[in-house]
């Protein structure tokens, strides 16, 4: 039996009032520390540094909603990405491919968290929430089995192409 994939996450915006709010925490220590070493990124910007004092406060609040939802999409392109790394580990792509695949749900991590903290560099987020939908996996495993198999005929291309030059 397949193991259900949905990841609850992925859904719609929801109407005001609506749905699951959307929120992050981190656990810092250590775990933030490895995050860190990993992608060094976040402490290369000047956090702390931005004057939004001579703003109106309409346009504080806009751009607090742009971050907050920059991040929200942020997540569900992580969300996306996961399942597209589980996809083609359960088609069975080639090693590399997965591995490549591997990292693309850090990087999402890396600017949901870029994207939230600029919301909070401004003021902090805005009420967002979301409708989470069951799954819409199908979509997603067709189209990581369709690269598996191309990247499959490249490398059978490749190899032919170079047994032909020899
Ligand atoms: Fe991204």
């Amino acid at each position: 039996m397949e193991a259900d994939p949905s990841v609850g996450f992925i859904g719609t915006l929801a109407p005001e009032g609506r749905g699951t709010l959307f929120e992050l925490e981190a656990l810092g220590g250590a775990f933030e520390r490895r995050f860190r070493r990993m992608r060094p990124e976040y402490d290369e910007m000047p956090w702390g540094t931005l004057d939004v004092s001579d703003l109106p406060e309409a346009e504080t609040i806009a751009a607090r909603k742009a971050w907050t939802g920059a991040a929200f999409q942020e997540y569900r392109t992580a969300v996306a990405c996961t399942a597209t790394l589980r996809a083609l580990l359960e088609c069975k792509a080639p090693v590399d491919l997965v591995a490549l695949a591997t990292r693309f749900p850090l990087d999402e991590m890396v600017h949901v968290e870029l994207c939230a903290r600029m919301a909070m560099e401004l003021g902090g987020g805005t009420d967002l929430r979301s409708i989470p939908i069951e799954s819409s996996w199908t979509p997603t495993r067709r189209s990581a089995r369709s690269c598996a198999r191309r990247s499959s005929s490249l490398a059978s291309s490749a190899s032919a192409r170079r047994s032909r030059s020899r």
